[in-house]
């Protein structure tokens, strides 16, 4: 097999907001890519990075009272944490706010300009007065022209429906200042799009966008390509264009340029050569994934400006289509708003990972997320057929055989197939139908359970005699396991490890099945996945209806989100999306204080080190009924707690979560151990105990105060 060399991008996730679940199809429907390249012995990177600029982010920066610099670094992180909760396994994160990526977008806006590709003239814009900024139509509000509804963004209406320019408003306002806007004129750059119409329909030609997304261009093409306005006015949080002192670049024309940027780091880090990736002509497989609704940019815009300055351009966009959550569009309002950490808070992120797998196809349909049919489709394929192959077998080999496996696999024909499968599987990959390739894995899974409740095992082990048969039986069910885990790596990295682990025999490859496992030994078997329980589904939806709640305290208003709607894939333009604007904070009233609990003073209070914590492992504790023992990790530092809690949580609904600690507590011996402080809890007692719950962008270690 020629080893191809690829270079693969997921879209840059805005560093004004947290990565949520939608997001996560594409990050991971990108990793599950990655993956099953590398895995199969190509040469394949992955880069991304935040996406930082715009007038969104700095708007937010000063509502916070902070600099851009500050909020985009702060955001970074949450967002490089919650990927890595997913196990997405970026080459290299960066940010779009870089050096490198400064470099790109003058070295790709400088070649346009020579080349002919930028023209300017002067237009008539909404500007603040009050503000003293141009406002981009979504920070326009105001009463619809044609059916009157108040409130209504500057360019479309929710009520009804209408398209209009935010100069068509009645009574509008500024978002920002509440000041009515005035037009005022100013020079634009424009990035010469129909200059490359022929070119971008050859490019289509070469096959590399799917059909569904042909047929948009078709569309654009028919409807004619327009220039593209690249530039913005200071007051604007971005890069400055070179020759035009007081003009920047639009978010949107250095964004994809971040590609770019973050491959320059990585190469830098790794040697890679810049020209062999971005020369015209490079043997490297450029593949970007994005979202539908920034397909515009990627299919028009960003092959466009590769091609005007002399750079390769992308050898395949796939677009993906938007999540639902039991059925409808996720919703602030609704509660169906989830954070990726919300998930990680309370649920494996290998089965959101298994689930997504299991739904996503090549096309552009949207996917659905309900709840329901997730926990029981994890539990079913993963736990129920997967695992249980494992657990099955794994007891007779290392209880009685001394963990060694037999020397020959005990139906040689079925194994086989079972590695014959494996060309299928790896072409549905390669196309991006996962749900096929799932499929197939499963049929395999359905196969060797199958196999296993004809032959047995323990009921053989139950006569003498028989104990070859056993061995043999358990270890061609072990096999098909392996085989199983070489299939799933891509889409369960960290199950598969633990796999490997146990296995014993270092890590697995594609065509690892190849050579079964034969006469070595193996480890004790340690559960890899377990079900995902109705309860922690509950628990994760109440906490992001908790999310929405305390949202809509902090910014009293509802923040306007990007939606496939109101960035529908017809649309050419896709505006920024304004922030809310927070209220005044009201403080609540000085608390009385309770006659039953002695006062203490503000230097008794300073004494306490409260900290967050989160919960690395959680465990029953032998002959104990009301302590669990917990691991609890204060940033770096672990702690062992006996806490009376066990009335309310089992052990598997806390481990991963975030609570409160107090750190500072004198060591206590307890008779199952020393006990090194306390979580906090509410409630009377009982299964009404409820633990302290920090908001999701606390991290471990932070002090509470
Ligand atoms: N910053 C731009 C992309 C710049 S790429 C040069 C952006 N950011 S985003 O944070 O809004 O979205 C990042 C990616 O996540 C996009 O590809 C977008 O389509 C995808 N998704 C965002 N919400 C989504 C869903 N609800 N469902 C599926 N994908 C979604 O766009
Ligand atoms: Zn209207």
């Amino acid at each position: 097999m020629n080893r191809r060399t690829l270079l693969v991008t997921s879209a840059l996730p805005y560093a004004n907001g947290p990565i949520h679940l939608g997001h996560m199809v594409e990050y991971i429907q990108t990793d599950i890519w990655v993956r099953f390249q590398k895995l199969r012995g190509h040469d394949c990177r992955y880069v991304c990075a935040d996406d930082t600029h715009g007038t969104p982010i700095m708007l937010r920066a000063q509502q916070e009272g902070i600099a851009p610099e500050a909020l985009i670094a702060r955001i970074g992180e949450e967002h490089r944490a919650d990927f890595a909760g997913f196990h997405i396994g970026f080459d290299h994160y960066h940010s779009t706010h870089s050096e490198e990526n400064r470099e790109a977008a003058e070295m790709i806006y400088t070649r346009l300009r020579d080349g002919g590709y930028i023209s300017t003239r002067t237009i008539t814009q909404a500007y603040d007065p009050v503000k003293e900024m141009f406002l981009p139509d979504r920070f326009i509000k105001g009463s619809c022209p044609k059916c009157g509804a108040d409130d209504q963004y500057g360019d479309n209406c929710e009520k009804c429906g209408a398209t209009y320019a935010p100069t068509e408003l009645k009574n509008p306002r500024s978002v920002v200042s509440g000041a009515t806007p005035v037009e005022r004129e100013s020079v634009h750059y424009f990035f010469r799009l129909p200059a490359f119409e022929q070119a971008l329909r050859d490019w289509m030609a070469e096959g590399g966008v799917q059909a569904e997304m042909r047929h948009k261009l078709d569309e654009w093409f028919e409807g004619g390509l327009q220039e593209w306005d690249i530039s913005r006015d200071a007051p604007y949080w971005g890069f400055e264009i070179p020759d035009a002192p007081g003009k920047y670049f639009y978010v949107w024309l250095d964004a994809p340029i971040g590609y770019i940027g973050s491959f320059k780091a990585l190469a830098r880090r790794e040697h890679l050569d810049f020209d062999r990736y971005w020369a015209p002509g490079s043997d490297v497989e450029l593949v970007h994934f994005i979202g539908k609704d920034i397909a515009y940019f990627h299919t028009l815009f960003w092959p466009a400006m590769l091609i005007g300055a002399g750079l390769r351009a992308p050898t395949a966009v796939h677009c993906h289509g938007f999540l639902t959550i039991n059925g409808e569009k996720m919703s602030k309002s609704r509660g169906t708003f989830i954070r990726a950490r919300t998930l990680l808070e309370h649920v494996n992120p290998e089965a959101l990972r298994y689930y997504f797998a299991a739904k996503l196809g090549p096309g552009v349909d949207d996917i659905d997320l309900s709840l329901d049919d997730f926990r029981l489709r994890v539990n079913s394929d993963l736990v129920g057929k997967v695992v249980n192959i494992a657990s099955r077998c794994a007891g007779f080999i290392v209880k009685r055989f001394d963990g060694r496996l037999a020397d020959s696999l005990d139906e040689p024909s079925l194994y086989a197939d079972a590695v014959a499968a494996g060309l299928r599987i790896a072409e549905h990959y390669e196309a991006r139908e996962y749900n096929q390739a799932m499929r197939e894995i499963m049929a395999i899974a359905d196969r060797a359970n199958q196999y296993i409740d004809e032959k047995k095992p323990w009921a053989l082990a139950k006569e003498t005699g028989r104990e070859a048969e056993v061995q043999s039986i358990c270890t061609m069910g072990l096999n098909l396991f392996r085989v199983l885990m070489s299939y799933l790596k891509p889409v369960l990295p960290d199950m598969a490890g633990r796999a490997e682990t146990f296995l014993g025999a270092g890590p697995l490859a594609w065509n690892s099945p190849e050579l079964p496992l034969l006469g070595c030994r193996i480890n004790a078997f340690e559960p890899l996945m377990t079900r995902v329980e109705e309860a922690q589904l509950a628990a994760m939806m109440e906490a992001a209806a908790e999310d929405a709640r305390a949202h809509a305290v902090l910014t009293g208003t509802q923040a306007p989100e990007k939606t496939p709607e109101n960035t529908a894939m017809t649309s050419p333009i896709v505006t920024e999306t304004a922030t809310a604007i927070p209220a005044e904070s009201s403080t609540p009233g000085p608390l009385q204080a309770d006659p039953l609990r002695p006062e203490i003073s503000i230097e008794d209070f300073a004494k306490l080190d409260l900290r967050i914590a989160r919960i690395v492992e959680a465990q029953h504790v032998e002959g104990a009924d009301k302590l669990l023992q917990l691991t609890l990790d204060i940033g770096g530092e672990k702690r062992n707690v006996f806490a009376g809690i066990k009335s309310a949580y089992a052990p598997e609904d806390l481990v991963g979560r975030l609570t409160v600690m107090v750190a500072n507590l004198a060591p206590r011996k307890m008779k199952f151990g020393l006990s090194e402080g306390m979580v906090l809890a509410a409630g009377p007692g009982g299964k009404d105990l409820f633990i302290l719950n920090p908001d999701t962008g606390a991290a471990p270690g932070m002090r509470v105060k």
